[in-house]
């Protein structure tokens, strides 16, 4: 009888399999998708590559057709948002949710709205903890940016600042952030890099997506590249080449690795 494996220390998360369709897309095909505990993982991709959609299944948004995700080592099935949350994984998604007609510390407590009482009977907010822990959120991660400011004041970095840090709120695992430096400033993207860079030494660990390739060689540990919905590698930080991550963008895995894929 074959010796049972140990359980898998090494990677907080692990996706094998994984294929999603919508309709006749495939939007992704047989992924295995590998994260280390406390890495900062970069996915890259062209558009439509199946950067989203992965991160989706792992959000608990979408639910793979075929293949498995383990977390910490046990097979899950995140059929929700919320089972997501619950197992530690926190999302910031594409199309950035924050709402400009409410401030800094509501926006980080919006849906989790601290009430008055032990058991909210009565829903009064408890406006004042709210802002409390919301100041000492942003400043544990340097963020200055007062909380009682309305969000459609800010600019679009902090908006990304703000919307980062709820992810920390629930003192999560894995944090995975989809294209969190698009349409910033380079100041903007680097304040975002360092905030990732923080959260790593708070112990998180990170998915980052990202269209910039400089960002994500600048912030990343390693780098799994997505092609037309299927991996194309998985790169380490000591041998990144701007060159081999756009060739596997565009052409796919490199044939000479076809045979004997490692991603963990
Ligand atoms: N809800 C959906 N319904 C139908 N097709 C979808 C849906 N979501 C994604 N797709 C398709 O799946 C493929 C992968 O999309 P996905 O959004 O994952 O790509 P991406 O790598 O995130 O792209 P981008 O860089 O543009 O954000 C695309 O062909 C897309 O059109
Ligand atoms: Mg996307």
């Amino acid at each position: 009888m074959a010796e049972r494996e140990p359980p898998d220390t090494k990677n907080i998360i692990q996706m094998q399999g994984v294929s999603k369709r919508f309709g006749e897309v495939v939007a992704l095909d047989d992924v295995d998708f590998h994260l280390r505990r406390n890495e900062i993982m970069a996915v890259a991709g062209d558009n439509g590559a199946g950067k989203s959609t992965l991160i989706k299944c792992l959000a608990g948004a979408h639910q793979p057709d075929e293949g498995q995700i383990l977390i910490n080592g046990s097979e899950v099935s995140l059929n929700s948002p919320r089972e997501a949350k619950q197992l530690g994984i926190e999302t910031t998604f594409q199309d950035l949710a924050v709402a400009g007609n409410l401030t800094v510390a509501q926006n980080i407590f919006l849906g989790r709205e601290r009430m008055h009482g032990p058991d909210s009977l009565f829903g009064i907010l408890n406006k004042t903890k709210m802002r409390v822990r919301a100041r000492e959120l942003l400043q544990d991660l340097d963020i200055d940016v007062s909380v009682d400011a309305e969000v459609a004041n800010l600019s679009g970095g902090e908006r990304q600042l703000v919307s980062i840090s709820r992810t920390l709120l629930s003192d999560p695992e894995i944090v995975i952030l989809d294209e969190p430096t698009s349409a910033l400033s380079v100041e903007g993207a680097e304040r975002v890099l360092h905030l990732i860079q923080k959260m790593k030494q708070g112990g998180i660990s990170i998915i980052l997506i990202s269209h910039n390739l400089d960002y994500v060689r600048e912030a990343s540990d390693r780098i799994h590249v997505l092609h037309q919905g299927q991996s194309a590698g998985v790169i380490e930080k000591e041998n990144v080449q701007r060159d081999d991550i756009v060739n596997r963008m565009i052409a796919g895995m490199p044939e000479d690795e076809q045979a004997h894929v490692v991603t963990s």
